[in-house]
């Protein structure tokens, strides 16, 4: 009996130590289990832990700041992440800039020219592009006579009448930006892989 009277004596302290660890209020998330696992050591980019003796009361590091410290004491402001130079625009891996006009300044893209040349790799990465993307509504051979173009109706045949004339830029911006019954692509395609369709586009379907 006494022994059972022990074991309970320690469930009841144990369940009573476990009730009052598991509160959280305000400020105060409550003790954490192995705090090392919610605290990275290394810098982190979105949260930022100024204060340096935080964590202090478990604390190895030989700089003798707290456990959590993890501002960069290096940069202004201890940021962890460095804001970039006023000013700057991003650019891909390949460098281009956004491509900043708007879909109704056709006439302006139309005196665009591409910033890749036309080799012969070049022109067989627009045939793969342009079967995925374009051949859908244009057709394989580009005579606008693709499946899904019979449901959307009027889609332009590239080798026909004034199309065959259009310059590179025209071709590059009614990709990216769509006319009048064409959607947009520019969100799926990125802007290298659109000059390759239109190197294929001119060379290729309009044996420009
Ligand atoms: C969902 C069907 C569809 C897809 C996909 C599509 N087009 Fe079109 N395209 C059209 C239609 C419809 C027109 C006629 C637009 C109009 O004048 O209303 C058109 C017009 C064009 C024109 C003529 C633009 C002008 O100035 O009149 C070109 C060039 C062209 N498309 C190229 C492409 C290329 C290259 C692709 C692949 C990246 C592509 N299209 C994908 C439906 C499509």
């Amino acid at each position: 009996m006494k022994i059972r009277h022990y074991i309970n004596t320690i469930a009841l302290a144990g369940l009573a130590f476990g009730i009052v660890s598991c509160g959280a209020s305000g400020d105060h998330p409550g003790y954490e289990y192995a705090p090392q696992m919610y605290n990275s050591v290394a810098y982190e980019p979105l949260t930022q832990i100024k204060n340096e003796d935080e964590g202090q009361w478990l604390s190895s590091r030989e700089d003798g700041k707290g456990e959590f410290f993890n501002s960069n004491p290096n940069n202004p402001h201890g940021m962890n992440m460095r804001e970039p130079v006023e000013n700057t625009v991003p650019r891909n891996n390949n460098g281009y800039l956004p491509y900043r006009l708007k879909a109704f300044e056709l006439e302006k893209a139309a005196e665009l020219k591409s910033p890749i040349e036309a080799t012969d790799e070049v022109i067989a990465a627009g045939r793969v592009l342009y079967q995925q993307y374009c051949a859908t509504c244009h057709g394989a051979g580009g005579e606008g006579d693709g499946k899904a173009g019979e449901v959307v109706g009027g889609v332009a045949n590239l080798k026909g009448g004034a199309y065959i004339d259009l310059p590179e830029g025209h071709i590059f911006h009614v990709i990216m930006k769509g006319k009048g019954r064409m959607g947009a692509h520019g969100s799926q395609i990125p802007q290298e892989r659109i000059w390759k369709i239109v190197h294929y586009v001119k060379q290729e379907i309009q044996k420009q």
